[in-house]
């Protein structure tokens, strides 16, 4: 039987791949269950996603796993959410340092319930040696909230005269972004038939390719997961050139 996967182009795959992982709570309506059942059967959604990003080569994966407007949901939802993450770093942390896998997160973690923060900076400085994946949480994020980060740091230097307006620079704004270490993502997908970008990396998917499904989250596997990348490997990223400006530079 063929695998999806001898269709990739091993040349064009991407180095990070940003993912929406949407429709936890649909898929657990759908079966009658709780919320919070869909959001659990997400993780295996995750771990899937990682393991094909390694079977890949691909370098970067960030998922959008707590935004800072998922707040507002209600108490007992953000509480499950915030334990679920607890749980699943400390049960996928060995396989991470068994496969290579460096953990960093953006967003304000620092604002986070400290039993939340203390776990996520532990895996942080566990996985630190590791090279071969980079999976970066987005928690407690929003890209609206990140950019005014940058602002301030900015206007501070300004003010402090350490920084003059003419040295501020897409590439100094850049660098004051959480992302400031990460490439940006060349594909973004998003799950559940949502089109929305949700104040997800804003900056970053200037030129991104996104890839929308209908499939919920917990329902996201190994072939959807490579069949996005297929897609993403047949579009043609013109970077606001025509597409005879690219063909000529091939
Ligand atoms: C969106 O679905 C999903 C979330 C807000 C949380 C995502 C979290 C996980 C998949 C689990 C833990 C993650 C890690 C990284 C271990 P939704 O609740 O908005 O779904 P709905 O649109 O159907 O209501």
């Amino acid at each position: 039987m063929t695998d999806l996967i001898d269709t990739i182009i091993p040349e064009k795959i991407p180095q990070h791949i940003a993912i929406i992982m949407d429709g936890n709570g649909r898929w657990a309506n759908e079966k009658g269950q709780e919320r919070l059942f869909g959001h659990s059967s997400g993780v295996k959604s995750v771990r899937e996603a990682i393991k094909t990003a390694i079977e890949l080569g691909v370098r970067y994966i960030t998922l959008y796993a707590f935004s800072r407007e998922n707040w507002n949901r209600p108490k007992q939802e953000v509480d499950g959410l915030m334990d679920l993450l607890i749980l699943s770093i400390a049960n996928e942390i060995e396989e991470f340092n068994e496969n290579g896998v460096r953990l960093l997160t953006i967003g304000d973690i620092n604002n986070l319930p400290e039993n939340c923060m203390l776990s996520i900076n532990d895996a942080v400085s566990r996985t630190s040696e590791n090279s071969k994946l980079t999976l970066i949480l987005a928690v407690n994020y929003s890209s609206k909230w990140e950019i005014t980060q940058a602002v301030k740091t900015i206007t501070e230097s300004v003010n402090n005269s350490e920084l003059a307006i003419t040295e501020i620079t897409e590439n100094l704004i850049q660098r004051h972004l959480s992302t400031n270490s990460i490439p940006d993502p060349e594909l973004l997908i998003r799950t559940s038939g949502e089109y929305r970008i949700s104040n997800f990396l804003l900056w970053q998917i200037a030129y991104t390719e996104l890839y929308f499904t209908e499939i919920l989250w917990p329902d996201f596997r190994r072939n959807d997961f490579i069949q996005a990348v297929i897609e993403y490997q047949n579009r043609e990223r013109r970077f606001g050139l025509l597409s005879t400006q690219i063909d000529s530079k091939i």
